[in-house]
């Protein structure tokens, strides 16, 4: 039976993929982690283990327990909460990953999963229909601690052969879990607002275009991904992956369609620079040839299935 360590799972993505695992392979099979002592409601049906990814000794312990042979290493600080703690962020976005490559290189693991942003882009790339290969100058300490893993992804693969497999992933929206700090959070806020009867304070201007994701394809493309046959993953840093790309104002016009009482301001913050050096759509064409990712949600079906959930229970 093969047996999945998720690391950091009691987050935005965690949560949900938790969920697609164990529907695909059974509750037994994957093993859900965080810092937490116990696991929170939706991670209760398998596996649970408290784990600090820094603490590399209770990593191996575990990985031992269990006979892991494929981890998704999830941990991270992301772009808003990293910019406030910029010596952590680059300690745990960095220290977590070789944690998890050392594994695979001394053969103990198998596969890895492990999450890029397209935070690795910057200022000076190509914002429409950005190129899987670009320039890529990140201006946050969280696109840095990025672009760094994916090297050092890319590194282990062609020199240990290690089977790492990563996606750049564009700003999820979901509504099983909150979003964990980044900039692309205000379009699963403006959900809450909306279904509170209150206006939203959006804190990008109106019309900041950034490419999303709704968390359904997103969790689709990261099992395809682990479940594609390791020839044809050809890019072993990281996978553009595009989604549907929208600004504030956009989603907000969308939102209105249904909630025609909703109402918007506008209060950018510093979150606005990050957002400024970030591409505003993706060309994901490697990810569609390579291992035949397609996209499943428009802007229409996703604010639809998110107003119907968001504080639905
Ligand atoms: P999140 O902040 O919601 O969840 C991260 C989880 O990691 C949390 O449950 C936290 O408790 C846990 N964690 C933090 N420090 C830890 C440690 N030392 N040891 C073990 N667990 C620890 O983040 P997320 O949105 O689920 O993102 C997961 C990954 O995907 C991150 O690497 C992130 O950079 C990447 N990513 C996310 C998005 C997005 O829009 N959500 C976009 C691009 C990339
Ligand atoms: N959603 C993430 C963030 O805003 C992108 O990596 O930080």
């Amino acid at each position: 039976m093969k047996k999945v360590l998720v690391i950091g799972a009691s987050g935005q993505i965690g949560t949900e993929l938790i969920v697609g695992l164990r529907s695909r392979f059974g509750n037994e099979s994957i093993i859900a982690s965080d810092l937490q002592d116990q696991p929170k409601e939706a991670l209760k049906n398998g596996p649970y283990e408290k784990l600090d990814i820094m603490d590399d000794q209770a990593l191996r312990a575990i990985v031992k327990k269990h006979e892991v042979s494929e981890i998704y290493l999830l941990a991270a600080l992301l772009s808003a909460t990293a910019e406030k703690n910029p010596d952590f962020a680059w300690k745990l976005n960095m220290e977590g990953l070789f944690h998890v490559l050392n594994l695979a290189k001394e053969g103990i693991i198998k596969k890895i999963f492990w999450p890029s942003s397209i935070a690795v882009f910057g200022p000076t790339t190509p914002s429409d229909q950005t190129p899987q290969f670009t320039i890529m100058e990140p201006t946050t300490v969280y696109g840095i601690s990025k672009l760094a893993g994916e090297r050092w992804c890319e590194y282990y693969a062609k020199q240990f052969n290690v089977d790492v497999r990563s996606i750049r992933y564009p700003g999820l929206i979901s509504y099983t879990s909150l979003p964990g700090g980044g900039t692309t959070d205000y379009a699963v806020d403006i959900f809450y607002s909306a279904n509170r009867n209150e206006a939203y304070n959006c804190f990008l201007s109106a019309d900041t275009a950034l490419p999303m994701m709704y968390m359904e394809d997103a969790i689709n493309a990261t099992i395809s991904l682990m479940e594609a046959p390791a020839e044809s993953v050809k890019i072993r840093s990281s996978y553009n992956l595009g989604g549907i790309s929208f600004t504030p104002a956009e989603i907000f016009n969308e939102i209105k369609k249904h909630r025609p009482a909703f109402e918007i301001t506008y209060a950018p913050d510093f979150r606005q620079k990050i957002a400024d050096s970030w591409p505003s759509s993706i060309d994901d064409s490697r990810a569609k040839t390579d291992w035949g990712w397609t996209a499943s949600y428009d802007l229409e079906k996703m604010v639809k299935i998110m107003l119907d959930n968001v504080l639905a229970n």
